[in-house]
């Protein structure tokens, strides 16, 4: 028996149009679009009709870069993969990218399975994996063919955090190298963390111990160079290479040069790094802890190149980095000494409103919301079109945004599993009011309809974003 559900009335936003038209979904993916009030969509019979009128219908979020019950600094991110994704749903977020950890000792195989055990049979909406890769030797390097064959097709190297994800640049270089042979994409974590490490322990022994040093040591001069040495090492590799979490204005210039250089080098940026600056960090009564992640806030100054970035595409995507951490009981394990402050803001389901904020800002338009936040990420992951768009034959991953509802963010009416928001008090028109997931209602009028298990492992391809 086939399914049949029409949405009538919305504007229909994607990456590339915006056009006034009725959708019609068939067995959870896009059937066809239809001018509205038009005979051809007036002639289609179904099961669920969805009025949309006044409304945006937009393709569902797409967030390639989350850590649900991410192990870090002796605890765990508070969201599972079932609070996470239930969480990102409310946001209008159908699909999420999460990262796989291979520990110190350890195949990439084993942290693979070890992440799919925690998602399976736990997600609201779909998901893949991206592969954190902490030791890099021969048998790694030999896994890393088989995982982008299955459809892990995305590495991610730290040059910071010594003696936890560090590589060196021996063995950035030799990933880099094995993926331009394989077609898989470096994801970079670029902060030269031996560095920092001096500046943690000069900083700690002058008594420095507050959230909002934190900021201070991990400087901005130190993330545009580890952003320009992995740049030149993919370059001497002939690899692709995207830049995770970017937030320095200087590394956003890295990137804008090798760019105009014709390099494949791409950026991310994260909702936190465009609204919130180190003045957030220095907030009293460690309150400035609630802010801690890396790459750090910066000065209020590097929100607008950030910005500008995502206007001349020398920035491509936002994702959310989403790695909360409870203030009580997990932040807290810092007071006394920032660097034990676990690292990492909650935001998966404040990333679409965010950015819609953004388009009523002026910052950014309509369609080029819809791009960095949902096409851009399902293309440069290998997941374009059946992610990312609305259009026939791609998954029905579908949303109805009110442009004009008025809400206030807050930690008493999110849903993710923290105990703050890092944008508590902030008023944004627009709001999630509807979201379809391969064409079952997740969120139904601002209810809940969706179930744990819903969402299925979806494997990717290569990127799709290459020059
Ligand atoms: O502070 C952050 N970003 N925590 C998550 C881990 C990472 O480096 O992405
Ligand atoms: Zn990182
Ligand atoms: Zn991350
Ligand atoms: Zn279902």
């Amino acid at each position: 028996m086939s399914s049949r559900t029409v949405i009538q009335g919305g504007l229909v936003v994607t990456a590339s149009d915006e056009i006034h038209a009725d959708v019609l979904i068939e067995d959870g993916r896009i059937a066809a679009l239809a001018a509205s009030g038009t005979p051809a969509a007036g002639a289609w019979t179904a099961e669920r009709v969805i009025d949309a009128t006044g409304k945006y219908v937009i393709p569902g979020g797409v967030d390639v870069h989350t850590h649900m019950e991410l192990p870090f600094g002796g605890t765990f991110a508070s969201d599972t993969f079932e609070t996470g994704t239930r969480a990102a749903a409310w946001g209008g977020t159908t699909t999420i990218v999460d990262f796989a950890v291979q520990s110190v000792g350890h195949s990439l195989r084993e942290g693979l399975d070890a992440w799919h055990a925690k998602a399976e049979g736990n997600c609201a909406i779909d998901y893949g994996f991206h592969m954190i890769v902490s030791d890099v030797n021969q048998d790694t390097l030999k896994e890393m063919d088989l995982l982008v064959e299955e459809g892990v097709t995305s590495f991610k190297q730290f040059m910071a955090y010594p003696g936890v994800f560090y590589s060196d640049d021996g063995q950035i270089l030799r990933a880099m190298q094995r993926s331009a042979d394989n077609g898989g994409l470096i994801m970079m974590h670029a902060e030269n963390g031996i560095a920092i490490d001096v500046l943690v322990e000069q900083a700690l022994a002058r008594g420095e111990t507050d959230p909002r040093y934190h900021g201070e040591v991990r400087k901005a001069l130190l993330e545009a160079e580890a952003t320009h040495r992995a740049i030149r090492l993919a370059q001497v590799a002939g690899a692709p290479l995207y830049v995770v979490h970017v937030s320095a204005m200087e590394a956003v210039a890295e990137l804008a040069r090798a760019r105009d250089e014709g390099l494949n080098v791409f950026g991310e940026t994260c909702p936190q790094y465009l609204f919130l600056s180190t003045d957030n960090l220095a907030e009293p009564d460690f309150e400035g802890s609630k802010y801690v992640c890396s790459t750090p806030l910066r000065p209020e100054a590097h929100q607008a190149k950030l910005w500008q970035g995502l206007r001349t595409n020398d920035l491509q995507v936002v994702s959310t980095d989403h790695c909360p951490f409870c203030f009580v009981g997990q932040k807290e394990l810092g007071r006394g000494d920032f660097s034990k402050i676990p690292n990492g803001l909650p935001g998966v389901e404040n990333r679409m409103d965010l950015l819609h904020q953004a388009v009523v800002d002026g910052h950014i338009s309509r369609r080029r919301w819809i791009e960095i936040a949902c096409a851009t990420p399902a293309r440069m992951f290998g997941m374009y079109p059946k992610k990312g768009t609305i259009a026939p034959g791609a998954d029905a991953d579908v949303v109805i945004y009110d442009p004009h509802a008025e809400q206030i963010v807050s930690a008493e009416t999110h849903h993710m599993n923290v105990d703050y928001s890092a944008y508590e008090g902030k008023r944004l028109t627009g709001r999630v009011e509807t979201v379809l997931s391969r064409g079952e209602l997740v969120i139904t009028e601002r209810e809940y309809t969706g179930h744990a298990g819903h969402g299925v492992y979806t494997p990717r391809s290569t990127c799709q974003y290459l020059n």
